[in-house]
């Protein structure tokens, strides 16, 4: 063949829909809905286990659904042994995403179905990840710190659980709230990146194990989930007051990119930003928190004047969670933890619409060249 390849590439995938979902849409002008609802008219007026269960079964559960199914959770959230021995026995200086992924992986020779792939076994596994997830975070929190992971509690739902297995003290009322509100924020959003990498993987009719695997790995990265540590690291190294206006520039200057800024499909304001600049505020009382706030609000206006791009959701989810005193390497996996139940949703539905993920390319290299044998190069 000697004919140029007359494809057209579409560079990073811009506006290509890859698959119809009815999961979320990300409307560009500045609005997400979860299943059709508005997450402005959810946000605190649900709990994540809610809205984990109107991605699984495309319906907002009643009192005794919901009930049943935070009771459910709760009941899966105990990892087999091995895993917790694993856990233990990382590196201290470990990259905690690294763990998480490998442990993930690692579920799936203990899943009490074994290669079952029907419908209801794949819903009864999603359910399985999505409290195994936050509690494999926990386990490795503790035990970097040498200290004992909690048993969850029965009387507390999958995300009380998740703060007091993290911190071995019982949490307040007000870190559940936040925390229930962080989660819902982040559990779904259209096909970004790890979503996008976890139903390629299910396409294939691959596992629900290595799809999650796939996800984490690309949600890792510090242009999609490993952005917060780096908006910290920013907040961080910026020590001084006088100097966020001078150091704001001199990374524009050098074209390079404020992380926690910027979207692939909002034109216009991150609908979350909102809800996580509020969460923030809740948190002011505190002399950090106020700090950081303070400054992300300056950088913010900064950034605003002089490329016009918005901040998106890891910009004020990084001092969030800072607020809630979680070190900073591990904030891509709260995001994880949350966003876990998109991936699950999104698996499940890649399994019903059973077509292979499959792109094609444009052929830029050469042809046609002339072999040479090695004895000749
Ligand atoms: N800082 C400075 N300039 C930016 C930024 C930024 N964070 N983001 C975009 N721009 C500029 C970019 O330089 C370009 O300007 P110009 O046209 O003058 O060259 C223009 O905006 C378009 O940028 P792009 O990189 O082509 O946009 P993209 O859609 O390919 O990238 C993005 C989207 C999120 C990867 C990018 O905005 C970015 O790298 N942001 C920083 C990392 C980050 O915060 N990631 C979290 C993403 S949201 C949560 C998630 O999904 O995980």
């Amino acid at each position: 063949m000697s004919e140029k390849d007359e494809r057209v590439a579409v560079r990073g995938l811009r506006d290509v829909a890859a698959a119809e979902s009815k999961i979320s849409y990300v409307d560009p002008n500045g609005a997400l809905y979860y299943l059709g609802y508005n997450i402005d008219d959810l946000i605190e007026r649900v709990v994540y286990e809610e809205v984990a269960y109107l991605l699984i079964y495309k319906k907002l559960p009643n009192m005794q659904e919901l009930y049943n199914f935070k009771t459910k959770l709760v009941s899966e959230m105990k990892l087999p042994h091995p895993i917790v021995e694993n856990i233990k026995s990382v590196p201290i200086n470990c990259c905690p995403m690294d763990v998480l992924r490998t442990q993930v992986s690692h579920l799936s020779e203990h899943d009490p179905e074994g290669k079952v792939f029907s419908e209801p076994a794949n819903i009864r596994r999603a359910i399985r990840l999505i409290a195994q997830v936050p509690t494999i975070v926990a386990t490795l929190y503790r035990s970097l710190r040498e200290k004992p992971v909690p048993a969850p509690k029965k009387e507390f739902d999958l995300v009380q659980n998740f703060l007091y297995m993290l911190k071995g003290t019982i949490p307040n009322e007000k870190a559940a709230k936040v925390m229930h509100r962080f989660m819902t924020l982040h559990i779904d959003h259209g096909f970004n990146a790890s979503t996008f990498a976890a139903r390629v993987t299910a396409s294939t009719n691959s596992d629900m194990y290595s799809a999650v695997t796939s996800a984490i790995g690309t949600l890792k990265g510090p242009l999609h989930g490993g952005a917060g540590e780096k908006v910290m690291e920013m907040l961080d190294d910026m020590f001084l007051d006088e100097k966020v206006e001078e150091y704001i520039q001199g990374l524009l200057d050098d074209k390079k990119k404020i992380m926690g800024f910027g979207h692939r499909i909002y034109k216009t304001q991150d609908p979350r930003t909102k809800h996580l600049r509020d969460i923030v505020e809740d948190f002011c009382e505190s002399f950090t928190t106020s700090y950081f706030y303070d400054k992300c609000k300056r950088i913010e206006r900064i950034v605003y004047d002089r490329k016009k791009i918005y901040p998106n959701v890891d910009f004020y989810a990084a001092v969030a969670l800072d607020a809630l005193g979680i070190q900073k390497e591990f904030f891509p996996l709260f995001f994880a933890s949350s966003r876990i139940s998109g991936w699950v949703a999104h698996i499940l539905e890649q399994y019903e619409d059973a077509v292979l993920l499959r792109p094609s390319q444009k052929y830029v290299g050469e042809l046609g060249r002339i072999f040479v044998p090695i004895e000749h190069r």
